[in-house]
């Protein structure tokens, strides 16, 4: 793994958002695996400025999000469909029918999971992968002790994940229980991957994540075993390494 230490969370951003364009620069029509969370916001807000000052065009990008949560509807404020149409959709030329994400209101699960798989194979794979990471080292929702193998499929999000996500929610009880994700299987056949950390909270992750042995009980783990993966971290956030 190469692993780009930077300054700071602003610094994260600009040097993730290069590393997209650049992607987007080589081939226009480039499918970008696309992640949700705080640590990304930055990034896509230098994403928008940069297609804004004209450096970037949008109008071939193919994107597939990486999870959704269980029960909830696009619309609800909390959804990631949500949350990737008010950070960064609706500010660049995207064309709406080249935006996957997975339906968190489906009744047929194993049909929108494999619809899902479908269409990423149908389009050529994934060329740029970028991930955030779970406090546990989880990819997507791919809480550990997944399967390594695993496609996009319906996943019970763990105690700590549950409590981690309450913050943006009224209360607890709100959060749902269960998400649909890429699976690891999923993640790691994307050409390239990037995984960004910011701060301390997540040095003791980003540690296990470089160090430890691979171990589906840290899924982060497993990008050991990919041969182009960036991990994009602040010094706050390599502290431990
Ligand atoms: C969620 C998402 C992950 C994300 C993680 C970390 O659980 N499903 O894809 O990487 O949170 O989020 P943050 O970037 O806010 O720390």
């Amino acid at each position: 793994m190469k692993v780009i230490t930077v300054k700071n969370y602003h610094e994260i951003s600009i040097k993730a958002a290069q590393l997209v364009a650049d992607q987007i620069t080589n081939k226009k029509n480039s499918v970008l695996g696309l992640a949700t969370g705080q640590t990304p916001i930055g990034m896509y807000q230098e994403l928008i400025n940069m297609f804004k000052r004209g450096e970037i065009d949008f109008s071939d990008v193919i994107t597939f999000n990486l999870d959704e949560y269980y029960g909830l509807s696009p619309a609800h404020p909390q959804s990631y469909h949500y949350f990737m149409w008010d950070t960064f959709f609706q500010y660049i030329n995207i064309k709406k029918e080249n935006i996957h994400l997975l339906n968190g209101v489906t009744e047929n699960i194993d049909g929108e999971c494999q619809h899902y798989e479908y269409l990423i194979q149908k389009n050529g794979g994934i060329d740029l992968q970028i991930l955030g990471i779970g406090d546990n080292g989880h990819l997507g929702f791919n809480e550990p002790a997944i399967g390594l193998h695993s496609k996009t499929h319906l996943v019970n999000l763990s105690e700590e994940t549950i409590r981690a996500n309450s913050q943006y929610f009224n209360n607890i009880q709100e959060v749902p229980k269960q998400a649909l994700t890429m699976g690891i299987g999923t993640i790691i056949k994307a050409q390239k991957i990037i995984l960004l950390a910011s701060g301390r909270k997540k040095s003791h992750v980003i540690e296990r994540t470089i160090n430890g042995p691979v171990s589906t009980e840290v899924p982060a783990t497993v990008l050991q075993l990919h041969n182009n993966v960036t991990v994009l971290i602040d010094e706050e956030a390599a502290t431990k390494i």
